[in-house]
């Protein structure tokens, strides 16, 4: 293997899956495959980042994004720590430009960054010399969460090239939504977003995707993506009733075909956006998306510490 230190090696980020081709797309997935076999042997620990420290930045609540970042990152071997955004010195105001410089004192090597703001995992990259990991800035990236998407879709489906997926509920607010159909076409998937003409933004077919408010194109789909309806970011009534939305997109039973699958990033408003039936069925990939969350995310810190060719990742073992 390389070494990940050499000062050579140019500092790679993740900040968006614009970052990414298609090749670097395929290289991750693979990456994670091979790491998720060996996640089933006994000992689930790997050396590869042993001496690495990874930090963990979070401006906002999360639970499936931090606990696996945070286990990648030891599964590695690597040091890590995770700093929220309550508790720690940010409470008392301190601006993220001093935070990140702080952090950086320590030289971290890894950065993962989730913040409300779109822009600040870049700033936090401006500021420090770590490899900076976007984990969620506002409803622009989330890039992670579109790499394990494609990782289950291609576990579950063993394809992506011309699999065509229908993105249900509040597209506005989405980062997972929008770093979802860049993914996707960058594999040669379709993605097409469906949802009240308030929660569809205009123009946003130009990431390579088409819109509808009409539920019934979700029928066309393999994989019906379900979004959460995100209250939190929502200032004004966006939708005259939860009750009417659900009435008019909420995923049940009824709306789905026994050959497609049905997937959400969690966490999931039962009886809102997806139907408890449907979030329990044998359809639903919910707990397969968490699972993908944590080889993906290895395959991702792995992946921006080292530019390593195949072959040689091969004679690590990893690839
Ligand atoms: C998503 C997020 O935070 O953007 N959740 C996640 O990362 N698992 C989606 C959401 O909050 O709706």
């Amino acid at each position: 293997m390389s070494d990940p230190r050499a000062p050579a090696t140019p500092r790679r980020h993740l900040l968006s899956i614009a970052d990414l081709s298609r090749e670097d797309v395929e290289r991750i997935l693979d990456t994670a495959a091979s790491l998720a076999a060996s996640l089933d042997r006994e000992m689930k620990k790997l050396p590869t980042l042993r001496g690495r420290t990874v930090v963990n930045l979070f401006y906002e609540s999360s639970t499936r994004t931090l606990a696996s970042f945070e286990l990648a990152a030891k599964r590695l071997s690597a040091d890590t720590m995770s700093i929220r955004s309550s508790g720690s010195s940010v409470d008392k105001g301190e601006s993220l430009k001093d935070t990140a410089l702080t952090l950086a004192a320590y030289e971290p090597d890894v950065i993962v960054v989730r913040h409300p703001s779109i822009g600040a995992p870049h700033l936090v990259a401006r500021h420090t010399d770590a490899h900076v990991v976007n984990a969620g800035d506002g409803k622009h990236q989330h890039p992670t969460q579109a790499l394990l998407d494609l990782y289950t879709m291609r576990e579950a489906l063993g394809r992506l090239e011309g699999l065509r997926v229908a993105v249900v509920g509040d597209v506005l607010h989405s980062r997972v939504a929008r770093s979802l159909v860049q993914a996707l076409a960058l594999v040669g998937g379709e993605t097409v977003l469906v949802g009240p003409p308030t929660l569809v933004p205009r123009g946003i077919e130009g990431l390579g995707c088409e819109i509808t408010h009409d539920i019934a194109a979700a029928a066309g789909a393999d994989v019906v993506y379900v979004l959460r309806m995100q209250h939190e970011r929502m200032g004004e009534a966006f939708v005259p009733s939860l009750r009417e939305y659900t009435a008019l997109y909420g995923i049940t039973p009824e709306r789905v075909s026994p050959r497609q699958v049905v997937m959400h990033p969690g966490p999931m408003n039962r009886g809102i956006e997806i139907d408890p039936r449907v979030a329990d069925s044998e359809q639903a990939l919910v707990t397969d998306q968490v699972r993908a969350g944590l080889v993906v995310r290895m395959a991702v810190l792995y992946d921006v510490l080292t530019v390593a060719p195949v072959e040689s990742r091969e004679r690590a073992g990893v690839a």
